[in-house]
């Protein structure tokens, strides 16, 4: 009797809670409607047998429960129940299945006017590639990676030369143009996630998978990692802008292509940026490239030493040897993780491809955290031998 009353609760409970649970999806800003119908359906379906057979079972256990002077009857098999029992699970197996072959049909034909938009996926940023006015995106290959070309796109293919790329975070897309996302990763899985569009896809090292959607709705969405690609995924987000085609184009027009990229810096820029907008851009740095995900500026300690207080101060490596956290340490660590193991953290830190003037400007951002008497006699220190 108890468990008939506890089956009965738990069938009670699960149906209010679906529907007066608070987490729903959020509103739909793609054309995948498709998608949501098939959630639905799955959900009733399971529903209709998940209610069904606990009920079936209070039935039973109510019906046939021991009473005294009556014994119960011994049938082994019951040949036209177990035909009517496979026919109906396979019509609802195949109604369960079914719409997904479907939903899946057309989710893998895209459409003739999609733009192609490349994503590529590194522990744990995001950055992005438009083929330019060729309508092509260039060859690529991750032996090609470096600070200076951070895509890996291959500099004697033609059709790489005019690709818009976008080294941080923030993708734009015009409204009700159909894209195909062209995804890559440099190390492990991660998966491109978009809630709103509900559109996804693994992306695998050393191969190319793709999905297409139609953004439909104008807004700032956030884009996730939707496959633990390591102690930074959670911080590997990122934004994508829905926007008007004038919009739209006008962004496009101000990112680089790749050969803007290659071209040697002018002269003027270097030493340009100083003091608060070198930090400015180290901080923007932190964040587009996840460094924040393993990093706190508030003494809080995560995956990694927090910058507050770290610059001046002396670290102990975990083979005893001591180091002072000053510039030439931190642009070593940063360039080269693995080298080094500080005591109490463990070596999982990723190499992340920088340029000097990146590297300079996050070197700052630390440093604008390091203690206040640590900077100082750092400044004091070097102000002679200059
Ligand atoms: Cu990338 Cu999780």
């Amino acid at each position: 009797m108890v468990m008939a009353v506890a089956l009965v609760l738990m069938v009670v409970a699960s149906l209010l809670f679906h529907f007066l649970s608070p987490w729903w999806l959020t509103p739909l800003a793609s054309n995948w409607r498709q998608m949501d119908d098939t959630l639905t359906i799955t959900l009733v379906v399971t529903a209709v047998f998940f209610v069904a057979i606990n009920l079936f079972i209070v039935y039973t256990l109510l019906r046939f429960r021991h009473r005294e002077g009556r014994r119960a009857a011994y049938q082994p098999d019951n040949k036209k129940l177990e035909h009517w029992l496979i026919v109906a699970t396979s019509i609802a197996i195949m109604g369960l299945l079914a719409p997904g072959l479907f939903v899946y049909a057309a989710y893998v034909t895209v459409p003739a006017n999609a733009l192609d938009v490349e994503v590529v996926g590194q522990q744990w940023q995001w950055r992005f590639r438009y083929p330019g006015a060729g309508g092509k995106l260039g060859r690529s290959s991750i032996d090609l990676v470096s600070a200076a070309n951070p895509f890996g796109i291959d500099p004697r293919d033609p059709a790489g030369q005019d690709n818009i790329l976008v080294n941080n975070n923030e993708l734009h897309l015009q409204i009700n143009q159909p894209v195909r996302m062209l995804l890559r990763s440099q190390d492990v899985l991660h998966d491109f996630y978009v809630p709103p569009f509900r559109a996804r896809m693994n992306m695998v090292p050393g191969m190319v998978t793709s999905f297409w959607f139609t953004p439909n709705k104008l807004g700032r969405y956030e884009v996730l990692c939707a496959q633990l690609c390591g102690v930074g995924h959670s911080g590997m987000r990122g934004y994508v802008v829905v926007e008007d085609a004038a919009s739209f184009q006008k962004w496009l027009k101000a990112q680089p292509t790749f050969a803007q990229a290659m071209a040697p810096p002018a002269p003027v820029a270097a030493g340009a940026a100083t003091g608060e907008a070198l930090v400015a851009q180290g901080k923007a740095l932190a964040e587009s490239k996840a460094c924040v995900a393993c990093h706190t500026v508030d003494g809080s300690p995560r995956v990694g030493p927090t910058w507050k207080g770290l610059f001046g101060k002396t670290e102990t490596m975990e083979n005893g040897t001591t180091a002072t956290v000053d510039e030439t340490y931190l642009k070593d660590f940063i360039r080269n993780p693995q080298a080094r193991v500080v005591k109490g953290f463990a070596p999982m830190m990723p190499k992340i491809e920088m340029s000097d003037a990146e590297l300079e400007a996050l070197v700052a951002y630390i440093k604008s955290y390091g203690t206040p008497a640590a900077t100082q006699q750092a400044q004091q220190q070097s102000a002679p031998s200059r």
